[in-house]
């Protein structure tokens, strides 16, 4: 499998805190099944400088010796978890943010709370330039799980969506866990990640949690495109699909629609 999003880097931000803590993190990736992981710093647009894209190229370049130092098969590649903000397209233009991988998916933090004003605009924007916008755990914004209108709104002007595995299993709370299923049902979901932060209870070990709740939801070829294929079409700088509508999931529609709803 391949994660899109991730903090396994140490030493940048609210992820692991030193390379010992970033090298556990990586035997929990190969243990789940991952060879390929995507180190995802937090950025904002409007604080980030001059050499920030190439320092943490450079990081990403010690950790991979790291891990060949170690024998630890997983190779880690760089991009970065960017904050909305209007600054973001012209720090694109400008070489300083780093889409994912070298492709030109550009991993977007949504907020917890809110979409700031303007956020459709800054979308365009970036589309406008030829970026991929890949919308990290939009499951998580309050506001996007109270009005579910505007997923349709982001899919429509071509948003793809990663959902965190661990929503599934309700670590991030009741809304989240109620929302990414609710993605799931609609078949909005593009790509999972787990949006590691350490060895516990953010770790690639949410995978073997999550995976029976979510094949059951969803099937195992959905699975497959959310966790490997889709993925890969990152990596090839490819358009993501769509996941398809399984025997499974049409089965347990009307059930689970009245399961979903008895939640709220
Ligand atoms: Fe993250």
């Amino acid at each position: 499998m391949i994660d899109l999003h991730s903090h396994i880097l140490p030493f940048i931000d609210d992820g692991a805190p030193n390379m010992a803590v970033s090298l556990e993190m990586a035997g929990q990736y190969v243990a789940n099944g991952f060879r390929r992981v995507v180190a995802t710093p937090h950025v904002q647009p409007e604080d980030i400088g001059d050499q920030w894209a190439q320092s943490l190229k450079s990081r990403v370049a010690e950790m991979n010796r790291s891990l060949r130092d170690g024998s630890i098969p997983l190779v880690i590649s760089a991009g970065m978890e960017i904050a909305i903000a209007p600054e973001l397209p012209e720090r694109l233009d400008a070489g300083l943010l780093l889409p994912l991988a070298d492709s030109r998916y550009v991993l977007i933090e949504t907020p917890f709370e809110r979409l700031p004003v303007g956020w459709e605009h800054i979308f365009f924007q970036i589309a406008g330039r030829g970026y991929r916008v890949l919308l990290g755990h939009p499951e998580r914004c309050t506001q996007l799980a109270r009005n579910h209108t505007l997923f349709e709104r982001l899919i429509d002007i071509g948003v793809y969506f990663q959902v965190n595995w661990g929503s599934f299993t309700g670590f991030y709370g009741r809304l989240a866990l109620k929302t990414a299923r609710l993605l799931a049902h609609k078949g909005y979901i593009h790509c999972l990640a787990t949006d590691s932060h350490d060895r516990s209870d953010r770790s690639a070990d949410v995978v073997g949690k999550a995976i029976p709740d979510i094949e059951a939801l969803i099937g195992a070829a959905n699975l497959d495109l959310l966790s490997k294929g889709n993925p890969s079409r990152v990596f090839a700088d490819q358009p993501m699909e769509p996941m398809s509508s399984p025997p499974a999931l049409r089965n347990v529609k009307r059930r689970w629609k009245r399961w979903l709803f008895r939640q709220s």
